[in-house]
């Protein structure tokens, strides 16, 4: 779901630039799309943090440094989010008060969603690579 709401949103974004969207439907799509991909990661990823990684770790102490590699990911990962928030929420003001100006932001936004795709592509392919193997391992998780 996460790869899927960053290419929706990266597309859209191309597509509003390539003016084969107008602007009432993008700003729309950018806030309801935006929103559920940042908030839905937050959440995903404070629960890893807090829950899911320390209970792979406790079931297998080689879990460790991936976890710590996973983490740092999720640092990096919360500072793009943040980047992304406050220039989304500028593109959708600026389409109210000013739309001439939001050209000077929409190349910006569509290369900090495309660095988002590429992060989350290789992220939850690590995610996938260190903790199935945990998984079946210790028969977790059914
Ligand atoms: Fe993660």
């Amino acid at each position: 779901m996460f790869r899927q709401l960053g290419e929706i949103l990266l597309s859209k974004t191309q597509r509003f630039m390539d003016n084969q969207i107008d602007g009432a439907g993008y700003v729309t799509g950018l806030g309801q799309y935006g929103d559920m991909l940042i908030r839905n990661l937050h959440g995903h990823h404070t629960w890893e943090d807090r829950s899911y990684f320390p209970e792979l770790s406790r079931a297998d102490r080689r879990f460790q440094a991936g976890q710590e590699l996973l983490e740092s990911d999720h640092l990096e990962l919360d500072n793009l989010l943040d980047d992304i928030t406050q220039r989304s929420n500028r593109v959708i003001k600026l389409f109210d008060l000013d739309p001439s100006q939001i050209k000077n932001d929409i190349g910006p936004l569509r290369e900090e969603f495309a660095k988002l795709s590429v992060f989350l592509n290789r992220h939850l392919t690590d995610e996938e690579d260190l903790i199935v193997p945990i998984l079946l391992h210790h028969k977790m998780r059914g």
